[in-house]
C-alpha cells in the first residue's frame, strides 16, 4: 500500500487548478444509463471512485471511453445488476439504482454496509422509490427494486439527520422517466444535486427547483444523449483553502465556483484569513495561527461535513478553544485519535469535538481511515515539525486527484512511497 511522507514546515504559495467534482461526476455518470444515446461528460476527475463507477457502467453493458478528463458513455443495452466486487468498494455505487429503475423498472445492487464515517442506510432512497410505485426486496445482501410501472408521487426525503444527497439524486433519476409528476420535499440542495438536474434537463428531462428544498419532476417518455461539464469540486477547493490557511503565504485556486464555498470561506475569514474572489479564482493569504472558531456541520449551504476533518487540522493550532459539532455523520471523527498522536489536544463529547489550540504539532506515523480524514492528516503534516507518514493513502486517491503533486506545486515537500 502506498504511503505519503509529508516533510512539514514548507510555506505554500502559487496557483493550483481545482478538478471536477467527484460527488457530481459519480451520479452524472450513473445518469448516462438513462439513455441509449451517447453522453459526453467533461471535467471528470481521475480518481479511483470514478474508475469503480466506470467499471460498473461497463459491467452493465455500456460502452465507456475515457480520454484526459472526458468520458463518453453509450448505454445502448443494459443489464440491471451491479456486481458486489465493485459495489463493495464504493458506497456511491448505490446511485445506479435510480437510473436502472427508471429505465428498466428493475435494479439490483448489493446493499452498502456501514463505513468508518458511520451508519450509511438507504431507507430514504427506498422510501422515494416506493412513492413512485416501486417495491424492494433484500436478498443475499442485495437490494432489488422493481416496479411494473413507475408513476409520479409525492415524497418527503428528510431523515432524522437531515436531507439525503444521493437519495435525492436517486429518486430524481428514477422519476424523470415515471409517468406524471413527482414532488420531492425536503430535497437536498447541494450544488452536486443541481449539477445532476442540469445534466438530466440537458438530456430532455423536466426538472424544476433543484437547489431548493422542493424539486418537481415531470416525467418524460425518453431521454436523449447530452454533453455536460462537471462543476468544480468544492471540497477539493475547500481543502486547498485550508492548506493555504495552514501553511500558505498566498495560494490561489483556479476553476472554482466561489458561490459554492461561502460557508468555508466565511469560517476562514472569521478565523483571521484574508480571502479574495476574482471570477473563477479564489485567493487566501496566510496570517499566522488562526483564531479559534465554533462550527456546526449542516446541509448545504451550511458548513459541509466533508470539510470537518480539515478544519480540525487547522484549528488544532488555533489561538484558543474551538468547538466543532458534526450533525450529518455524528461519528465522523476517526482523524481525531491520529491527530492526537501528532500532539493535537482534541477531546470528543458525542458529536462535538473540543479543540484546544497547541503551539506545535509533531510529525508521526498516522493511519488514513477515510477520504477526508486522510486529507486532514496531510494538512496537519504541512505544519508539523518533522515528517508525518500517512499510511493507507488509497483512501485519499479515492477523492483527490494528484493531491501530493498539487501541494508540491505550491511548495510543499511530499513524497509518495510506492508499496
Ligand atoms: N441517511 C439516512 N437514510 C438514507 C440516506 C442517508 O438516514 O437513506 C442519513 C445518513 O446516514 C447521514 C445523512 O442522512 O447521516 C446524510 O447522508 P446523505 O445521504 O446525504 O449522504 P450520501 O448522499 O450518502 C453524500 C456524499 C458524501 C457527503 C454526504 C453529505 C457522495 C458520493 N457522497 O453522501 O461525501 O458526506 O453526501 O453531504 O456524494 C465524501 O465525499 O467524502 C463523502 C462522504
Amino acid at each position: 500500500m502506498d504511503k505519503i511522507l509529508v516533510h512539514g514546515g514548507q510555506s505554500l504559495s502559487g496557483t493550483v487548478k481545482i478538478s471536477g467534482s467527484k460527488n457530481s461526476a459519480l451520479p452524472i455518470l450513473a445518469a448516462t444509463l438513462l439513455t441509449k444515446e451517447p453522453c459526453v461528460i467533461h471535467h471528470v476527475p481521475d480518481l479511483s471512485d470514478i474508475h469503480y463507477m466506470l467499471q460498473i457502467l461497463s459491467h452493465l453493458g455500456a460502452q465507456v471511453e475515457r480520454a484526459s478528463g472526458v468520458v463518453t458513455v453509450q448505454a445502448e443495452k443494459i443489464g440491471t445488476e451491479a456486481p458486489y466486487e465493485i459495489v463493495r468498494k464504493m458506497r456511491a455505487s448505490v446511485c445506479v439504482l435510480g437510473p436502472l429503475l427508471g429505465r428498466e423498472k428493475e435494479a439490483t445492487v448489493s446493499l452498502p454496509g456501514g463505513c468508518v464515517i458511520g451508519d450509511r442506510p438507504i431507507d430514504l432512497h427506498l422510501k422515494g422509490f416506493e412513492a413512485l410505485g416501486a417495491m424492494h426486496r433484500i436478498e443475499q445482501g442485495n437490494v432489488k427494486v422493481f416496479a411494473g410501472q413507475l408513476v409520479g408521487g409525492v415524497v418527503n426525503l428528510r431523515g432524522k439527520l437531515g436531507p439525503t444527497v444521493l437519495g435525492t439524486d436517486n429518486v430524481m433519476m428514477a422519476a424523470v422517466l415515471a409517468e406524471g409528476t413527482t414532488v420531492i420535499d425536503s430535497a437536498a440542495a447541494e450544488p452536486e444535486v443541481v449539477d445532476l438536474a442540469n445534466f438530466l434537463n440537458a438530456m430532455g428531462a423536466k426538472i424544476e427547483g433543484a437547489g431548493t428544498r422542493r424539486i418537481v419532476i415531470e416525467g418524460v417518455k425518453e431521454l436523449h444523449g447530452a454533453e455536460h461539464s462537471v462543476i468544480p469540486d468544492r471540497i477539493e477547493a475547500g481543502t486547498f483553502l485550508v492548506a493555504g490557511a495552514i501553511a500558505g503565504k498566498e495560494v490561489t485556486l483556479k476553476r472554482v465556483d466561489a458561490s459554492h464555498l461561502t460557508a468555508v470561506t466565511d469560517a476562514l475569514v472569521r478565523s483571521g484569513f484574508a480571502i479574495t474572489v476574482n471570477g473563477d479564482s479564489v485567493t487566501i493569504r496566510g496570517n499566522g495561527d488562526p483564531t479559534a472558531l465554533e462550527l456546526t456541520t449542516e446541509p448545504y449551504p451550511g458548513f459541509p461535513t466533508d470539510m470537518q476533518a480539515q478544519m480540525c487540522a487547522l484549528l488544532s493550532k488555533a489561538r484558543g478553544i474551538s468547538v466543532i459539532t458534526e450533525t450529518i455523520f455524528p461519528q465522523r471523527y476517526m482523524h481525531v485519535s491520529e491527530m492526537k498522536r501528532m500532539g493535537a489536544d482534541i477531546s470528543l463529547n458525542g458529536p462535538t469535538a473540543i479543540i484546544k489550540g497547541v503551539e506545535r504539532l509533531s510529525g508521526a506515523p498516522v493511519m488514513a481511515s477515510d477520504l477526508r480524514a486522510s486529507a486532514a492528516l496531510v494538512l496537519a503534516g504541512l505544519k508539523a515539525d518533522g515528517v508525518t507518514e500517512v499510511n493507507r493513502v488509497y483512501h485519499i486517491d479515492r477523492g483527490y486527484e494528484l493531491i501530493d503533486e498539487k501541494l508540491n506545486g505550491l511548495g510543499a515537500n511530499i513524497e509518495r512511497m510506492k508499496a
